[in-house]
């Protein structure tokens, strides 16, 4: 029953507001009242006062698609500042701006363009693209956009970039959950330094990058193809630095969002099944994510089972040979000890389709410079790693150079672009040289060293947070004693209670000779039988969240034991917790 009551409501809120519609403008004389709906022309998009799914407290002014049964919104406009009633309405100030009012005539959100002259004549417009338009001066000028505010979500005619006339940077930021469109942590936006690039933010760390705009598509977003339903326009002059997709179909929707997982994902409408499906979405795979090989590595996500992402580019080798064996390749790579990289027979090696480096930290050159001029350009100076084009359309053009860390390169099956990587002339004559090779010779007695297997194994019985025994049964003083009772067991007590936890062996014959030890494989094991040392118990056979190298998970069909995996609460508390492996 709750469950029909939930979906017939909005729909039928929906249908209501729907109705009431019939304007799409927004006057001194009409305001917007919550209840009422205002229209574009075409029918396309609706404005009005909106609660998120599972808020109905909460009231916001938002743009939606009026064509689509279920409500979704693409555009909010006082996003951080609900209204908790019905009380809220929509008008046009004296200063001619647009404005969000509550019963106490408190401002909760303003367009907040200033007016050269008041003519009493402004007014805003829901257009068929779902801009909503302030016009001010009798309709002339445009005094603010909606376009130019975007809240998670894209939409085709949408510029994103910088307007260099004004220094407006339009960028998109998620919402922080399904019910709430306030301003979340993950944000989508162009860093216009270098060749300018789009990232995909959490808060202000990088998680993605599209690369470059190549001619073509973003160096990064091989799936980009000309003759898809978008045209695609970039532009970057002495005015701005935008990206703006059209639709070849107008009665198609599609939208592009950062959704509050930290997804960037681009959706379109599908009538017949009358759902959104969400056909690209990044990051993809680990290679998707900035920076994982580190600097001068080069990830492969296509690599077999079992093999390590990261390698180095030609000529370079890992900082820190243990973190590479141990799977860790953010320490990235440095030149190989010798390779000077300048001066006497240097060349390059050509690393065929990939994203390139970041080109926040390269230059752009001259775009009608060809690729030989590019390679002697970058050969003339011994700061310059690498090169590549900067417009790969026709048979290449352009020119990129990197001076210093070549960052986040990664492979594609199809779809990348040539980098050419400087190396001295050792590298040259064996330019298939991959470092993992040799990596996996060299990395074992290196990480055996460092890490002796007693240090990371201490079991720390005076804390019982750390303790591996007592999970389920954690002790609340320091009074915990491990030891072995009269029974020969390993038992844990402490001051009031005794048998917390036992180690529960049947012992045939008492010789009060029975001891715990901790080998350095991590396993505790309970000899009894004296001095014939037999292993009545042992950690190993009752692991908690945690396989270890030697340990065995599986049946034993002798003694009908299962050995498997069960992980801790919460990070807290070590009690068993729901996923078992
Ligand atoms: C309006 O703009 C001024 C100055 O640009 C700023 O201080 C103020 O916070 C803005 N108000 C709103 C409601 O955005
Ligand atoms: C605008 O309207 C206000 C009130 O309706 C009036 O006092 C004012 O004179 C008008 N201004 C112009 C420039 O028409
Ligand atoms: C809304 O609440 C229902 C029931 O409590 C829940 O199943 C659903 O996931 C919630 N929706 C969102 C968007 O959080
Ligand atoms: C890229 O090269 C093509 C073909 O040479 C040319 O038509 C286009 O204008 C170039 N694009 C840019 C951004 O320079
Ligand atoms: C536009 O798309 C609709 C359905 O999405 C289709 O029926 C129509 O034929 C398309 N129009 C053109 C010109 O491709
Ligand atoms: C975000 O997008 C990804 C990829 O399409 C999807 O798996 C995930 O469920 C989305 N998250 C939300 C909250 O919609
Ligand atoms: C090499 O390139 C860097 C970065 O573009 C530049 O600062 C430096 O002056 C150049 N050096 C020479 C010798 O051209
Ligand atoms: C010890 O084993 C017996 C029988 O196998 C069982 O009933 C008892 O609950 C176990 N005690 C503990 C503390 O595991
Ligand atoms: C074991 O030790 C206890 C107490 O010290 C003693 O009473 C018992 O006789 C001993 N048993 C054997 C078999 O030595």
């Amino acid at each position: 029953m709750d469950h029909h009551k939930e979906c017939l409501f909005p729909t039928l809120v929906f249908l209501l507001l729907r109705i009431a519609a019939s304007y799409d403008t927004i006057t001194e004389n009409q305001p917007l009242k919550d209840g009422e709906v205002l229209v574009s022309n075409g029918g396309y998009f609706a404005l009005g006062f909106f609660s998120p799914r599972n808020s109905s407290a909460n009231r916001y002014v938002g743009i939606w698609y009026n064509k689509v049964p279920e409500l979704t919104v693409v555009w909010v406009a006082n996003r951080d500042n609900p209204i908790t009633d019905s009380s809220g309405v929509l008008s046009i100030d004296k200063d001619g701006n647009l404005v969000l009012v509550h019963k106490n005539q408190e401002v909760l959100w303003s367009t907040n363009a200033s007016a050269t002259t008041i003519t009493n004549s402004s007014s805003a417009q829901l257009m068929d693209s779902g801009n909503l338009v302030l016009l001010q001066g009798g309709g002339k000028k445009v005094a603010w956009q909606s376009f130019d505010y975007p809240t998670n979500t894209m939409l085709p005619y949408m510029k994103l970039g910088l307007d260099r006339r004004t220094g407006l940077t339009r960028f998109l930021t998620s919402w922080k959950s399904g019910n709430d469109p306030g301003t979340g942590e993950y944000s989508f936006k162009m860093d216009p330094i270098g060749s300018p690039q789009f990232f995909l933010y959490r808060g202000s760390m990088r998680l993605w990058r599209t690369g470059p705009w190549n001619g073509i598509r973003w160096s990064g977003v091989p799936e980009m193809t000309p003759n898809f339903i978008f045209s695609i326009s970039y532009v970057d002059n002495h005015d701005e630095v935008t990206i703006m997709y059209g639709l070849h179909n107008a009665s198609i929707f599609s939208r592009m969002v950062v959704n509050e997982s930290g997804t960037v994902q681009r959706l379109t409408w599908h009538e017949a099944d009358r759902r959104w499906v969400a056909f690209w979405s990044v990051p993809k795979d680990q290679c998707d994510y900035f920076g994982h090989c580190g600097a001068f590595g080069d990830c492969d996500p296509y690599i077999s089972a079992g093999e390590f992402e990261c390698t180095c580019l030609p000529g370079f080798e890992p900082k820190l040979a243990r973190d590479w064996y141990l799977r860790d390749g953010s320490n990235g790579c440095v030149r190989k000890r010798g390779g000077s990289a300048c001066g006497n027979g240097v060349g390059f090696v050509k690393v065929p389709r990939v994203k390139v480096p970041d080109t926040s930290i390269a230059t752009r050159v001259d775009e009608s410079l060809g690729a030989k001029a590019c390679e002697e350009l970058c050969l003339s100076n011994c700061s310059c790693s690498g090169y590549s084009a900067a417009n790969v359309s026709g048979a290449g053009s352009g020119c990129i150079t990197w001076h210093g860390d070549m960052i986040d390169t990664r492979q594609y099956t199809n779809g990348g672009q040539d980098v050419f990587i400087r190396v001295d002339s050792v590298e040259l004559e064996s330019p298939s040289t991959v470092f993992l090779a040799d990596s996996q010779d060299n990395g074992f007695a290196l990480i055996l060293e460092p890490i002796t297997l007693s240090q990371t194994l201490v079991i720390d019985l005076q804390n019982p947070v750390h303790s591996q025994f007592d999970r389920d049964n954690p002790i609340t003083d320091s009074s915990g004693v491990l030891s072995i009772d009269e029974t020969e067991n390993l038992v844990l007590n402490h001051k009031n209670q005794e048998g917390l936890w036992s180690t529960n062996a049947s012992s045939t014959t008492i010789t009060n000779s029975s001891s715990a030890q901790l080998v350095d494989s991590g396993n505790l094991l309970l000899f009894q039988g004296g001095g014939k040392k037999v292993v009545a118990w042992q950690s190993f056979d009752y692991p908690t969240n945690t396989m270890l190298p030697n340990m065995k998970l599986g049946l034993d069909w002798r003694t009908g034991l299962s050995r498997f995996l069960t992980s801790w609460r919460s990070g807290n508390d070590p009690g068993t917790g729901e996923y078992s492996y």
